[in-house]
């Protein structure tokens, strides 16, 4: 039995932590679903992390719907969310009640994430009366990185931070059922947090939120061209694959690998005609 939209909403109001990690392939899925995650986000970060794009500008539908298959197929218990990739939602509203209506028909996902605010806030409405729960984001959104000028915290300023909390106001009034809030300072994030009665999960906006988010390749250590200053890493993954390559390379080249238990046997007279 997968969580549920008002399971997760039950746990802003018994005031227990969400957690929410991306995942992108079948096993990576099936990992962070046995672990308990109760929202797992098929980020459009997949086009940086998994397909080594620059910016989340370039991904499409076809990439995220790929991907989001794969996750579902490897979880049982976890809401998986699909994350709208640029210009798949921002045209006109038929076209994100059709987008979104894909994540859910043809991937299987139970919910969507699209970026925005008041300017979005319409379109939410929309799909969310075709029965499809949505999850808002604010603060940093990825897809407006070149407009935003790179990745800075949002909302330092009076009028931004009354932005940020009208955008968040608005995304719950068209029915959004949680939002996160991305690089947003603790301070504002905890006030959007006490005016919200759905959950905001947090990614570099503090300790106050209902929830937190990490992308998955940044808190194993998997992803080696930077590391964002929110990020904690958990493991360093990329360095123990790079040693377990190099005992493999040494092993094969020596002849330690593949021993007797990695082969089969049989018996020796079937070959003796051979
Ligand atoms: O695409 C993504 O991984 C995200 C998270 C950073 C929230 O949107």
């Amino acid at each position: 039995m997968r969580f549920t939209i008002s399971k997760i909403q039950d746990m802003k109001r018994a005031g227990e932590k969400i957690t929410m990690l991306t995942a992108y392939d079948y096993s990576m899925a099936k990992i962070v679903d046995e672990a308990g995650v109760p929202l797992i986000l098929v980020g459009d970060t997949l086009g940086m992390v998994m397909l080594g794009y620059e910016t989340t500008v370039p991904l499409t539908m076809e990439e995220m719907l790929h991907h989001a298959k794969a996750v579902v197929r490897g979880t049982k218990q976890s809401l998986i969310i699909g994350d709208m990739p640029f210009m798949s939602y921002q045209v006109s509203a038929a076209d994100a009640m059709r987008n979104a209506a894909r994540f859910m028909q043809e991937a299987g996902c139970q919910a969507v994430k699209l970026e925005g605010g008041v300017t979005v806030a319409d379109t939410v409405k929309r799909i969310v009366d075709c029965g499809i729960p949505v999850m808002g984001h604010i603060g940093l959104t990825p897809q407006s990185i070149h407009q935003l000028s790179g990745h800075r915290v949002q909302g330092k300023t009076t009028d931004s931070a009354r932005r940020l909390l009208n955008d968040a106001l608005a995304l719950e009034q068209a029915g959004a059922f949680a939002v996160v809030l991305e690089l947003v300072p603790t301070l504002l994030a905890r006030i959007i947090t006490a005016r919200l009665k759905i959950p905001t999960i947090g990614i570099g906006a503090g300790p106050y939120c209902d929830g937190q988010v990490l992308v998955i390749h940044d808190m194993l250590g998997l992803f080696t061209d930077f590391v964002p200053k929110h990020t904690k890493q958990y493991a360093k993954l990329a360095g123990v694959i790079k040693s377990a390559i190099g005992e493999y390379i040494t092993e094969t080249k020596s002849g330690v690998f593949p021993s007797s238990e990695h082969g089969s046997t049989m018996d020796e007279g079937l070959l003796k005609d051979l």
